[in-house]
């Protein structure tokens, strides 16, 4: 597991941003694995201003990793339209090579077997993942986190917490979401996960220097090959010898 600092989220999200036009320009036909959430917010805008600047993303497939069950492609806050208002809207990826799981199907179940089988023709080249204050990734909820496969995952009370801001009322606040499974973020050829904070302090140190356990989703990325933790220094402020290389 490599981990790298930085001072600001901002030059984070660009040491990221470089690493996906280094794919994109190298690559005939990458796969990119795509989060939601604050974190890689700016990293979205820098791949935004690279397109405009003639970085083609034609050539790119994306698969993101999760959405909420009951929650429609146009709601304000599903993840449909967040990759919407934050990254599609502004580069050149064909509609036909976006996926997004389906958290609205009549049938959820064949809805996950349908995204693995996508999961299975486009295997990631890289994966983008932020990270839950519980140590989720995706939704892959504390104690879930074995389950292969894409599944519908009842998120945790704590997650529902976190959501609840971004609803007009209780009601709204989804209890349920289909994601991406472990097993299949862990097949990713490279990994990077997001994280920037204080309050991601903690899930960062138990996820890189804790035992790995399903107790914390993340920590399972111990065990792939190629994981690069990219972190603003308040994120890391908890680890040791971990937070080997400092920039800016
Ligand atoms: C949600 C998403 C996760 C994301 C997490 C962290 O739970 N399902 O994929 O990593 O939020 O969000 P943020 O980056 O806003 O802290």
């Amino acid at each position: 597991m490599k981990v790298r600092t930085f001072s600001t989220k901002e030059l984070a999200s660009v040491y990221v941003a470089a690493i996906v036009e280094n794919l994109i320009q190298t690559h005939p036909s990458p796969v990119i694995g795509l989060a939601t959430g604050s974190s890689p917010v700016d990293l979205y805008r820098h791949l935004a201003h690279f397109c405009h600047q003639g970085l083609s993303f034609a050539q790119v497939t994306t698969v993101n990793l999760d959405e909420y069950v009951g929650v429609p492609a146009h709601h304000p806050q599903s993840y449909h339209r967040f990759m919407d208002d934050h990254l599609f809207r502004f580069i050149d990826v064909p509609p036909d090579q976006i996926f997004i799981p389906d958290g609205t199907a009549s049938d959820l179940q064949a809805a996950c077997e349908q995204f693995d089988e996508i999961l299975e023709r486009h295997p990631i080249d890289l994966q983008i993942l932020g990270l839950g204050h519980n140590g989720h990734i995706g939704f892959n909820e504390p104690g879930l986190a074995l389950a292969t496969g894409t599944h519908v995952t009842a998120l945790s009370p704590e997650t529902i917490a976190a959501n609840a801001r971004f609803f007009a009322s209780p009601a709204e606040v989804p209890t349920h979401a289909i994601t991406m499974g472990v097993q299949s973020i862990l097949r990713a050829k490279k990994i990077i996960l997001l994280a920037f904070g204080e309050d991601k302090a903690e899930a960062v140190q138990r996820s890189i220097s804790g035992q790995i356990s399903t107790d914390v989703p993340a920590s399972i990325l111990q065990v792939h090959p190629d994981v690069t933790f990219v972190l603003d220094k308040l994120a890391a402020a908890l680890l040791g010898g971990e937070a080997v290389c400092t920039w800016g």
